[in-house]
């Protein structure tokens, strides 16, 4: 408590006690946090405009805004990566938004929010949460022992109760691996919130955020199945393209270049994930 702390720092010394205290003062914690948080706004900001391809980026209380909620959930998205991502959405075309592994929310959080900043569309988060589902068979046995750490009831909890500040009608999770979740969402099927309201979706994607499994042939099946739904214009943002634990996403994001080379209006690195703007596919194909 900011006062406590402010009379020990006169009491203390009045009564001839030489206890030191510990830290800086809530007060002066609170204006040191924020000085960083907006300095390292201003840092990122300073780039974000050459990931926007054109557009204008936020403003710099609003990123800032941003990263702090984000920072609140557990995760794995740098503020470098979630920097880009907020960069790339001012270029999005309207559509959906698709996130393949959720986790607890963090990149969740963000995307919902930039849907709405941008009137993109509607958010998809898949997300079986299940032990089997998240070992990597391809990294070491370290990584792999991570699995058994993890409550999923707790974390498909926890992910609900992230997002549920944020909540509305233009987001659903699918609890279910991601080739599942493909088939109900290109057939058609109607998708609900948790108060089992039916989300619209366009069946097509604006922005895909693949985080799921990393094995090469998880990521391979996912990109496979989601990039066909991307709009042209749309972004595909491949998490862990450069992963100190595999090289699942890198061997994908290289093959995806190849394969839609003629396709491709921007690719950039940037916080360890591959962003890609695919255009329409040339006259003739697909
Ligand atoms: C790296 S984490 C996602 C991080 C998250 N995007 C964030 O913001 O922190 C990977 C997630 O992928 C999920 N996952 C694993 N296999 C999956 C699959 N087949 N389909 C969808 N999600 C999967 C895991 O349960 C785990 O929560």
């Amino acid at each position: 408590m900011a006062s406590v702390y402010s009379h020990l720092q006169t009491w203390l010394p009045a009564h001839g006690l030489t206890v030191e205290l510990l830290g800086d003062s809530p007060i002066r914690r609170q204006v040191k946090q924020h000085g960083e948080l907006m300095a390292q706004a201003r840092s990122l900001r300073s780039w974000m405009s050459s990931c926007a391809a054109g557009a204008e980026v936020l403003p710099e209380i609003e990123v800032a805004g941003l990263l702090r909620q984000a920072a609140l959930v557990y995760g794995e998205s740098s503020d470098e990566k979630l920097a880009a991502m907020i960069a790339i959405a001012a270029s999005a075309p309207a559509g959906d938004l698709v996130e393949i592994g959720a986790l607890m929310g963090r990149t969740a959080l963000v995307l919902l929010y930039l849907a709405r900043r941008y009137h993109i569309g509607s958010l998809l988060t898949v997300d079986p949460w299940q032990a089997v589902h998240a070992i990597h068979h391809d990294s070491p046995a370290n990584i792999g022992r991570l699995v058994d750490e993890w409550d999923y009831e707790l974390l498909a909890e926890a992910f609900f109760v992230n997002l549920a500040p944020w909540s509305g009608n233009d987001h659903a999770h699918l609890r279910m691996p991601s080739v599942q979740a493909f088939a109900v969402y290109s057939d058609g099927l109607p998708i609900a919130t948790r108060e089992s309201v039916v989300v619209p979706f366009s069946r097509r994607i604006a922005i895909l955020h693949v985080d799921g499994n990393h094995d090469h042939a998880a990521v391979k099946q996912d990109c496979e199945l989601w990039v066909s739904r991307l709009l042209p214009g749309g972004w595909l943002i491949l998490d862990d393209y450069q992963w100190a634990h595999g090289d699942g996403p890198r061997r994908v994001g290289n093959e995806l270049l190849e394969a839609c080379s003629q396709r491709i209006e921007r690719a950039f690195v940037c916080g360890k994930a591959m962003f890609i703007k695919l255009g329409a596919e040339p006259a003739g194909e697909g």
